[in-house]
């Protein structure tokens, strides 16, 4: 990151309105020579990211809502959110961390899902301003959902350029477990602009891990060759989405993490998706070892901003996360934090265009 870079970037701060018991929220704008991002202080949230297509014209490529009621109203679809103490699933959401177990909520079946009941996604951040962006810090205290340790996180999102970069770090002061990601939907096409189905995506990823009915993973790390799963190769995303392929049926579409080459905390490429009729192309980097490919399936039109409707398969989460129900997988990448560890990772979003 040079000064270059940031010399261009404006930050803004607004107020996004209050939250029932009175507490304020603010919507920081982090605007570069190409994208504009909105970010809020509930949830830690991306609202909006422009950018122009290959013509020149500026959309809003991630869903959400232009008002903080719109997302006080939405408990399912954790639009633009950061998602934790741990992202994805916990099995019964339970686990075992020096010799205790923990119960934490089950709030999707018989699982625990992005945090539990209150997620990360549901409380207000504190913000302060830094160069080229806003720094958003959380602290969740000891027994918050269930989880042990009081968790500080730390958010920063800064804008350089065509990139939007989010750097994660946590501190504890006990043994726990943690898994902050991104959930935003990204449409390339633009809000309102349909489904993704037609968009291309590239994987850069050689395995995945198969889920259960409850799309916890069964712990087998699978190859992706010769099935619908292998998108080493850039490829449209409705193409294989409707196979008679067991995964798929399970998840109802894509909902899985895929295994990323190279080490954990080592920069490489997670994604790649390009919207082919507005030549969009958006890159993700990032220094975790999984990315969780959903397709939007339980986006079930019931939500709606502006004249858009977010129905099935409207957008797609590119979550760059550790590996669903690492706790209780002791061959996965270990999701443990402990006292005086520091834990830094980073995801950046880049925003092409290609003829
Ligand atoms: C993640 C999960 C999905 C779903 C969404 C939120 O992507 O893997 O199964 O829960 O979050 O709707």
């Amino acid at each position: 990151m040079t000064m270059a870079a940031q010399a261009h970037a404006e930050v803004s701060k607004a107020s996004f309105g209050k939250m029932p018991d009175g507490t304020a929220v603010d919507i920081y704008t982090l605007k570069s020579d190409a994208i504009e991002a909105k970010i809020t202080t509930f949830g830690a949230r991306i609202v909006s990211i422009k950018t122009a297509d290959k013509a020149g014209k500026v959309d809003d490529v991630v869903l959400g809502y232009d008002t903080l009621d719109g997302y006080l109203a939405d408990k399912k679809t954790y639009f633009g959110a950061v998602v934790g103490r741990y992202g994805n699933r916990i099995a019964h959401g339970k686990f075992t961390l020096d010799g205790k177990t923990y119960q934490v909520p089950k709030n999707n079946d018989d699982n625990s899902l992005h945090g539990g009941t209150v997620g990360f996604d549901q409380h207000v951040w504190t913000a302060k301003e830094i160069p080229a962006g806003v720094e958003m810090t959380l602290v969740s205290k000891d027994g918050d959902q269930g989880y042990p340790g009081t968790l500080t996180a730390h958010v920063r999102y800064t804008v350089h350029h065509n990139a939007l970069r989010i750097d994660y770090s946590a501190t504890t002061d006990k043994d726990t477990v943690v898994n902050l990601t991104n959930h935003s939907y990204f449409n390339l096409g633009g809000l309102g602009s349909g489904t993704i189905l037609d968009e291309e995506i590239m994987l850069a990823s050689d395995k995945y891990t198969p889920t259960d009915a409850g799309l916890i993973p069964t712990g087998e790390l699978a190859t992706v060759e010769g099935t619908p799963m292998d998108f080493r190769k850039s490829t449209v995303i409705g193409k294989r989405i409707n196979d008679d392929f067991e995964q798929l049926k399970r998840a109802g579409g894509y909902d899985h993490n895929w295994v990323l080459r190279g080490a954990t905390g080592e920069t490489k490429t997670a994604a790649k998706v390009h919207d082919l009729k507005t030549g969009r192309v958006l890159t993700v980097t990032t220094t975790e070892p999984g990315v969780q490919f959903y397709t939007g399936n339980f986006l079930d039109g019931s939500f709606h901003s502006n004249g858009v409707t977010f129905s099935k398969r409207t957008g797609l989460c590119l979550e760059t996360q550790h590996f669903p129900d690492s706790p209780n997988h002791p061959s996965f990448p270990t999701t443990e934090l402990k006292p005086g560890e520091a834990r830094h990772w980073t995801t950046t979003f880049t925003f092409t265009t290609e003829k």
